[in-house]
């Protein structure tokens, strides 16, 4: 098969790393890719965005699949240009998009097709926006409606950086990303990420995982994309995962077909299991970002075959996919100063090197000079994934491949896997 791997960070690194393997790759074209996807294959200079160029490509190569990593990706319409052409895209169109460019669409396709979720209210002028803020009770939830690479959230603590919040949003950081807001009702329990692929009719159960979201040590400091995750998550037990696939993503399924939009491609379910079962806290349109990292690791089947088929409508004939009993995680290393403004330029040492069984290094946002010097290139710059029978040995695997790497411009978190190693990390 020629596929066309559409993305550049990490979590297409990892698909890119997967898809590779298949017995049944014949030419991998990647738009734009970046240094260590270039290992896998082809990597061609056209933006993600781009979707026109995406689908002229695809057609240049006579591509049998397009796979679509980014959620800007989707929004922007890759999916929809490409199936025009006649060509099978793993990833959904534009419309189906929406469940993650828009989080007062996702809420009030909640309340269309009776998803579980918090209260919330929807503004776009800050007076009301604050006024309402009497309805919610802390810690406060101000959320940018549209797509903010992770950092459209906000968990305020008091009312003065709620309203911060709401005046940062509406007062364009995040540009017509934040032309509204939405005020959700703080869920608690603990935060899962649950995956599930449908061809349009048919879903199947593709895995889960744990992320955590905040910069620093212990939980704290800025929201981010994700600093890292592992797999399996104990979280998920067979009951959740069974409440999960009834009460959101088979409804999720339904309810995107009924309105117009019949979902090809991942959907990643990121949700809060509560006292009272699972709730939604938000919808991605594509895999997660570090999740997809530590799910390709523990992935034993072949990917191929099932982007292939949720493309072309043959999920039914698929097999539950088979995972490893393995543990996997991933580290992410970022720039100083992400996420609010990440240096970049910084000279990267160490990371071609090989740091033995089970570890696999992923770039994210790096870029290498003509002579061969990798230089920092963005926020999340290499995530440093390991698989070991246990989460313990996983951990120190990823770890002493960190230690050995030499990036003064960069940080990492190092407690990652705390809540699945109780005795983990520097700071519980
Ligand atoms: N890791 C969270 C996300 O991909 O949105």
């Amino acid at each position: 098969m020629k596929v066309l791997l559409v993305g550049s960070g990490g979590r297409e690194h990892a698909l890119a790393w997967k898809i590779a393997q298949s017995p049944l790759l014949t030419r991998l074209v990647m738009a734009p890719g970046n240094p260590g996807m270039a290992a896998h294959g082809e990597c061609r200079p056209v933006a993600v965005t781009d979707a026109p160029a995406i689908a002229a490509l695809a057609e240049e190569i006579a591509a049998d699949l397009v796979v679509i990593g980014p959620e800007s990706a989707v929004a922007a319409g890759v999916a929809d240009a490409v199936t025009a052409r006649g060509i099978a895209c793993f990833g959904p169109v534009a419309q189906a998009g929406q469940l993650e460019s828009s989080k007062a669409f996702t809420k009030g396709f909640c309340d269309r097709h009776g998803l579980p979720t918090g209260a919330y209210e929807v503004f776009d002028e800050a007076g009301p926006a604050k006024a309402a803020l009497d309805r919610f009770t802390p810690p406060y939830v101000v959320k940018a409606d549209g797509l903010a690479a992770g950092k459209g959230v906000v968990i305020a603590q008091d009312r003065a950086e709620a309203e911060f919040a709401i005046d940062d949003a509406l007062g364009g950081r995040f540009g017509a990303a934040g032309a509204r807001v939405v005020l959700e009702a703080f869920l608690e329990g603990e935060i899962g990420s649950w995956f599930a692929l449908c061809d349009g009719q048919t879903s199947l159960l593709f895995g889960g995982a744990q992320d955590h979201k905040r910069a620093f040590d212990g939980e704290q400091g800025p929201n981010t994309g994700g600093m890292g995750t592992y797999s399996p998550a104990p979280l998920f037990t067979d009951a959740l995962v069974a409440q999960v696939d009834e009460r959101l993503v088979r409804p999720a399924f339904a309810g995107i077909a009924e309105e117009g939009a019949p979902y090809r491609g991942v959907l990643f379910v990121e949700l809060m299991a509560t006292r009272d079962g699972p709730k939604l806290v938000e919808f991605n349109v594509r895999f997660g970002d570090p999740e997809c990292q530590v799910l390709m690791l523990r992935l034993e089947s072949d990917l191929l075959p099932y982007l292939a088929a949720c493309a072309e409508g043959r999920l039914a004939q698929m097999p539950a996919p088979v995972w490893s009993g393995d543990a996997a995680i991933c580290v992410v290393m970022a720039a100083d100063g992400y996420p609010e403004s990440p240096v970049t330029g910084s000279v990267i040492r160490g990371a071609d090197q090989d740091f033995g069984e089970g570890v696999v290094v992923f770039h994210a946002g790096t870029r290498r000079d003509a002579d061969g010097t990798l230089r920092a290139a963005g926020g999340r710059v290499l995530n440093i994934c390991a698989r070991a029978p246990t989460l313990a040995e996983a951990r120190d695997r990823a770890y002493a491949a960190i230690d050995a790497i030499d990036w003064p411009g960069g940080f990492c978190r190092r407690d990652i896997g705390w809540r699945a190693l109780p005795a983990a990390g520097s700071c519980r």
